[in-house]
């Protein structure tokens, strides 16, 4: 099939790549000419796992085409998707401008049937607002035909995954209302997912409301259960429990299951926080509440901040003169994307308080330092917040390690070396990546989240300065 997608961001891109690797002719269509450039010069604008390698057999075989020329996409994709982005207006609602915009553009070159996917994350009503976007401008050039149907198709990849989400999905959604084109919309988007229907049905059929409802409701379910695990966790740590013991206990019940239950420093992303607070306001427009996803949301600002608490614990408020190493800036791993990461929460609260930050992120050290560069008012902060070329060399001489992202390559580092090398052996798990009795045997101080630890809880750095104390001893 000839497919269009607008949008050349993550979902857009996996979502190209992938129908092109199964035969469909895609034309990839952004408005960010540099974006389109890069990619047109073999280069991709992101990192995701195995997108280089999909993108370059695709574009080898010509089945993936890129463009910023809206009419040659428009014309080209008897199926076209809206993928660009939804984020987060200041009242927490979602921004649909760019929705808009895109359909007024589609509506202007619009010269035959398509059918109108969105697949972008967006609050219920958004397809009949677009339909009324793309009615507005047919009628503007005296176009009478229904020349378009508009349908709900939300998109349920991982960031890190996505590639195998995509070519492997639980489910596809697909909302699509009654109407005189209902059955060749539904045969066209039967044929283009059929590959992934082979070995039993996974298309879901229902009206475009509830599947534009389904995909903020999937995401508040997640976020309910990362922040349900992380009070847990902070009950845990006031009681001298450990999480990880109870993760395993209640994930053995099938239904809970396993999944989805790890306590940590919060969960970030482009999805989570804006598709949970775009929901709240969506019930505040219908003059209802979300009351579990509002308390979801204040658990989750809460636990950004927990370790900058606890090095406030250890430390004092004033942390002038030392220094921090942060493992991990993007938001989880085997991604660059710094969109509402814990880390740039941490870093800025780090330094705002006098503390020097050496950080390192196996891949997103320059999407990270981007990202601060722009949440940081004072030039002064941002230059004592150094990128590293390694894990090692930020925790050279840190008074305090703190692991924000699990990154693989921590999951095993070298703790003698570390702990000769930092001023003070002592790490701030905001992953639960270490055992905490292993550490304690190294002589490593070490706090988890919710982590039984009772070294942790005695540890106090007496004197702030390792240094100075040998110092005086001599
Ligand atoms: N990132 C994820 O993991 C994920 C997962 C599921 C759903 N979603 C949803 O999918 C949507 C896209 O997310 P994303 O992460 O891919 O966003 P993104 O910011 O990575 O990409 C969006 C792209 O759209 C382009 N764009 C904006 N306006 C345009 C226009 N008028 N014409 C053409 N291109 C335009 C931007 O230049 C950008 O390249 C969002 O609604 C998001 O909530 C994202």
């Amino acid at each position: 099939m000839k497919i269009s997608i607008v949008g050349a961001g993550y979902v857009g891109l996996v979502t190209g790549g992938c129908l092109a690797d199964l035969g469909h002719q895609v034309i990839c269509i952004d408005s960010d000419a540099n974006k389109v450039a890069t990619l047109n010069s073999a280069g991709l604008p992101i990192y995701e796992p195995g997108l280089q390698e999909l993108m370059a057999r695709n574009r080898a075989e010509g089945r993936i085409h890129f463009t910023t020329d809206m009419a040659e996409a428009v014309d080209h994709g008897e199926v076209i998707f809206i993928a660009v982005g939804t984020p987060s207006k200041e009242d927490g609602s979602a921004d649909l401008q760019h929705v808009l915009s895109v359909a007024s553009q589609i509506g202007r070159h619009l010269k035959s049937f398509k059918v109108i996917v969105n697949k972008s994350t967006v609050p219920v009503g958004t397809a009949y607002r677009v339909q009324t976007c793309l009615q507005a401008e047919l009628q503007k050039r005296g176009i009478q035909d229904s020349l378009f149907e508009v349908i709900s198709n939300p998109e349920f990849l991982k960031e890190g995954a996505a590639i195998k989400d995509f070519m492997h999905p639980d489910r596809i959604v697909i909302g699509l209302d009654e109407s005189t084109n209902y059955k060749t919309v539904h045969q066209k988007m039967e044929l283009l997912y059929s590959s992934f229907n082979r070995h039993h049905a996974r298309t879901i059929w229902m009206d475009v409301r509830s599947a534009e409802l389904t995909k903020y409701a999937a995401n508040a379910m997640l976020a309910t259960r990362i922040s349900f695990m992380n009070e847990i966790a902070n009950l845990s740590d006031l009681l001298g429990a450990d999480i990880d013991s109870i993760r395993r206990g209640i994930g053995a019940d099938q239904r809970i299951g396993h999944d989805f239950l790890y306590a940590g420093t919060g969960y970030g992303g482009s999805c989570f926080p804006k598709d949970t607070r775009a929901l709240i306001q969506t019930a505040l427009d219908c003059g209802s509440q979300m009351k579990v996803v509002t308390a979801v949301e204040n658990v989750n600002d809460h636990q950004k901040s927990l370790l900058v608490a606890r090095v406030i614990q250890h430390f004092g408020e004033d942390l002038s003169g030392l220094q921090f190493a942060v493992w991990g800036l993007a938001f989880k791993p085997n991604t660059d994307d710094m969109r509402e990461a814990p880390s740039r929460i941490i870093i800025q609260e780090l330094l705002k308080r006098g503390a020097t930050v050496h950080a390192f992120d196996p891949l997103a050290g320059k999407e990270g330092y981007e990202a601060l560069s722009s949440d940081l008012k004072h030039f002064e902060e941002l230059s004592r917040l150094h990128m590293a070329e390694s894990a090692y060399e930020a925790a050279s001489g840190a008074d305090a390690l703190l692991v924000v992202t699990e990154w693989k390559t921590f999951h095993h580092p070298d703790f003698e070396t570390l702990k000769e090398s930092m001023n003070h052996a002592l790490i701030l798990d905001g992953r639960n990546l270490y055992d905490p009795q292993m550490l304690q045997d190294l002589g490593i101080a070490y706090q988890g989240i919710g982590r039984r630890n009772q070294l942790a809880l005695n540890f106090k750095v007496g004197n702030r300065h390792k240094n100075q104390e040998s110092a005086s001893a001599s």
